[in-house]
């Protein structure tokens, strides 16, 4: 269970490594709950006393909220009342709830939704400043009202047992980042680093403001796009979607494409359906049945081909190999047929042709037992909301940036930062 030295040695060891930035830069540590396969992170809430509270990182949520009674979170908070233009901001056209601004506690795994008034209060995040030339100091910063609702345990199910509650980066104006970028004047951008374990030693990072230079120079980028159809559980006519989406022109296997109905690759607007999303709170990339069957199809031969062999696999997963048949590489993880997911957009660093997401062996393979590993990808079936989930294990490592000044989604190719971490911070 994390506890308060996380966070301690997180800011120790932190201020002892140099990282550039190109902006003023904000900074949360990432923890990952491998059990669960999720991702959390700490924030202190309120002033006197402030409560710790451990959120998991969700990019899809409407609201961040927590159990607040679990955590004895005493309201030094303020409600937002219903009629209040804040209110009207943040969730137009809500309900009242007890006079205050209603809005629903849920998590993707929720049955129902837990209704309460939307409160603030405040936060605190760490700042990275350049104190001389070279030197970077992390301080707290004050994030004076922060949005959140109070749950109860209701919505905690499927969460990691180490958290009560999340915390959204979602498309939203109540969002940790745009709050952040809102009140610190920073450029309206973060980005994660989400860690593949916690044994390393090494946290994970998100950065809000700005990622740090060494790796934003490596980013293969591609234009987000906005899903009109509303993927949350409640939402009004018309609302679009606060997830955040891409545009996947094909997906490759060692060079070969895999052939599926390139519909699913565009928003069905009449159903409301389709598209390529990132998400957090999926372990590992979902697909429509139909993608799902061509890639594993094409996976096994090429994997044959490389004398990988065969075993009888491990939910969820379909295809899993004898570890002994996988060569280990140490930049790239075990050699494996690379996946790429070509994206809109060409990029310089690669030679002006189209974006891709490359997955190796590291970003594709999950280890279930010492003996066999399976491709880390799911059948999603025949009638996903969406095509193309992009999942935790496939980020993990990698820095995935979404940036929304200039509405673009960042993903560190794996072959230009051989060698770097996306996170140096340790701890835990
Ligand atoms: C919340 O308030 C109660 C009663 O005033 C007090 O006993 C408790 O210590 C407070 N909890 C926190 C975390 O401040
Ligand atoms: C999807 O969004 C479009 C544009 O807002 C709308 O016309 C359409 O009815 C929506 N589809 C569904 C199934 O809600
Ligand atoms: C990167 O992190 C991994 C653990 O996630 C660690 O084993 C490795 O040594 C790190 N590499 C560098 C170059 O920092």
């Amino acid at each position: 269970m994390a506890s308060a030295p996380f966070l301690l040695s997180f800011l120790l060891i932190c201020s002892a490594f140099s990282l550039h930035f190109s902006n003023a830069n904000f900074v949360l540590p990432v923890v990952k709950d491998t059990i669960k396969s999720q991702y959390y992170t700490s924030l202190l809430v309120g002033n006197h006393p402030s409560t710790r509270v451990y959120l998991v990182i969700d990019l899809g949520n409407q609201w961040s909220w927590f159990a607040c009674d679990l955590y004895g979170y005493n309201t030094t908070s303020h409600e937002l009342p219903c009629d209040s233009p804040k209110c009207e901001l943040y969730a137009p056209g809500t309900f009242c709830s007890a006079g205050s601004c209603g809005v629903d506690a849920y998590t993707p795994w929720s049955r129902g939704l837990y209704s309460n008034g939307l409160l603030e209060d405040t936060t605190r995040v760490y700042k990275q400043t350049k104190q001389n030339s070279l030197a970077q100091v992390l301080s707290k910063a004050d994030l004076p009202n922060f949005p959140f609702t109070c749950a109860n345990k209701g919505p905690l199910k499927g969460l990691s047992p180490h958290t009560k509650g999340v915390v959204t980066l979602a498309r939203v104006l109540v969002s940790l980042h745009s709050q952040i970028s809102s009140t610190f004047k920073v450029p309206r951008k973060f980005a994660l680093c989400l860690p593949s374990s916690t044994s390393s030693g090494y946290n994970g990072a998100i950065y809000f403001g700005g990622s740090p230079d060494y790796l934003s120079k490596s980013l293969i980028t591609t234009p987000l796009v906005i899903n009109p159809n509303s993927t949350s559980p409640i939402y009004s006519p018309g609302d679009a979607s606060v997830e955040y989406f891409i545009k996947v022109r094909s997906i490759k296997v060692d060079g070969t494409p895999i052939r599926f109905s390139p519909s699913l690759l565009s928003f069905d607007i009449k159903e409301g359906v389709g598209g390529t999303k990132i998400s957090t709170m999926d372990p590992y990339t979902v697909l429509h049945s139909e993608i799902y069957k061509t890639l594993v199809n094409v996976f096994v031969t090429k994997a044959t081909a490389m004398k990988m062999t065969r075993v009888a696999s491990v939910a969820p997963f379909g295809v899993c190999f004898s570890s002994k048949s996988v060569v280990n590489n140490a930049k790239t993880g075990p050699t494996v047929p690379i996946i790429d997911i070509i994206m809109d957009g060409k990029s310089p660093l690669l030679h002006n042709k189209n974006a891709r997401w490359r997955i190796y062996g590291a970003n594709s393979m999950v280890k279930v037992s010492d003996s066999v590993m399976c491709l880390g990808f799911v059948d999603g079936g025949l009638e996903p909301v969406t095509s193309i989930v992009i999942g935790g294990k496939q980020m993990e490592d990698n820095l995935v940036e979404i940036d929304l000044e200039t509405s673009k989604l960042g993903v560190t190719s794996s072959l230009l930062r051989m060698g770097t971490n996306c996170s140096k911070f340790k701890g835990i």
